[in-house]
């Protein structure tokens, strides 16, 4: 991807199915759902077009209100749902999409992925299978069209390459945590150079990690006037990785938009890619037990 394309957070970049994606999404991991439709109606009102949920996350309802509220045209949006671990499988999938639907009181969705995928530690030598059979599900419902685009997250590559081989359509998006020092750079080149346009979620760290208080992160920031939010973001965005910040706050989820006046040199971003870890979720998916 050419990043000096990129001129704001709605600037497009094409999946592999001819579907744009804006290159800067509102994430809404740990938004209370009592503040989601506030939040979702600020967001919207300050210019965001990408919306972030997850069933997990129990604030579809509240996303959907603050898109009604909003009162921008459906068509201009781009909704991002996921599909939850407990509702793996062919039929599960069919119905937890729906579900997911009518709770955010709309009739298609932008994306729809899978959250995390079946692994071998919960689930043996049927994780491959498990994972073979919602994706049939995402599939038929992309085919329906009910679904503009279908992908993944916190799938590595190797999931990939395995659900590749009884995909019939290949994932378009996968979505995995990403933030200074939790690079997955071998990871995102993987991904990329199969034509997957990979998303970062937890791009400032999340909850309880250093990220924006780390000094080197400090000084680079206060070299080019911003914030290290703003450092952490472009650093994402310059790997042609599409972040998805949240915020409740309007001062930081507008702050979190104003990422295209400046460039990180390729010795910054190289800096930043040599952190050491700054806390994070920093989960191994195989290794996860939800
Ligand atoms: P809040 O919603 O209270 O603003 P991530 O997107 O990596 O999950 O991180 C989000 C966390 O960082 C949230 O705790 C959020 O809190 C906070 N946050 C979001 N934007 C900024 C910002 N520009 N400056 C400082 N903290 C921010």
């Amino acid at each position: 991807m050419n990043n000096m394309t990129l001129t704001n957070v709605n600037s497009p970049i094409k999946l592999n199915n001819g579907v744009e994606i804006p290159c800067v999404g509102y994430g809404t991991f740990r938004t209370d759902p009592a503040v989601t439709a506030q939040a979702v109606q600020d967001a919207i009102a300050a210019g965001y077009r990408h919306i972030d949920t997850a069933k997990v996350y129990e604030n579809e309802v509240g996303v959907g209100q603050g898109i009604k509220a909003a009162g921008v045209p459906r068509e201009e949006l781009f909704v991002t749902s996921k599909l939850w671990n407990t509702d793996r499988g062919y039929e599960a999938t069919k119905a937890a999409f729906q579900a997911s639907l009518d709770r955010l009181g709309l009739d298609y969705l932008d994306l729809y992925l899978i959250h995390w995928p079946a692994n071998e530690k919960q689930f043996g030598a049927d994780a491959a299978k498990i994972n073979a059979e919602t994706w049939r599900a995402m599939e038929e419902l992309y085919e329906a069209g009910k679904i503009r685009a279908i992908g993944l997250s916190n799938f590595m590559p190797h999931h990939v390459a395995e659900l590749l081989k009884t995909a019939k359509i290949k994932p378009m998006v996968d979505q995995i945590e990403v933030h200074p020092g939790w690079t997955h750079a071998e990871e995102i080149k993987k991904l990329q150079a199969m034509d997957i346009v990979v998303e970062a979620w937890g791009p400032l760290g999340g909850q309880g990690a250093t990220v924006l208080v780390d000094p080197t992160m400090q000084k680079i920031a206060a070299t080019h006037g911003k914030s290290t939010a703003q450092v952490s973001l472009r650093w994402i965005l310059q790997q042609g990785v599409v972040p998805l910040p949240k915020s409740v706050h309007v001062d930081r989820l507008k702050q979190n938009m104003e990422l295209f006046d400046f460039e990180l040199s390729n010795e910054e971003m190289q800096t930043i890619a040599a952190l050491p870890n700054l806390g994070g979720q920093c989960k191994d998916p195989d290794d996860v037990d939800f």
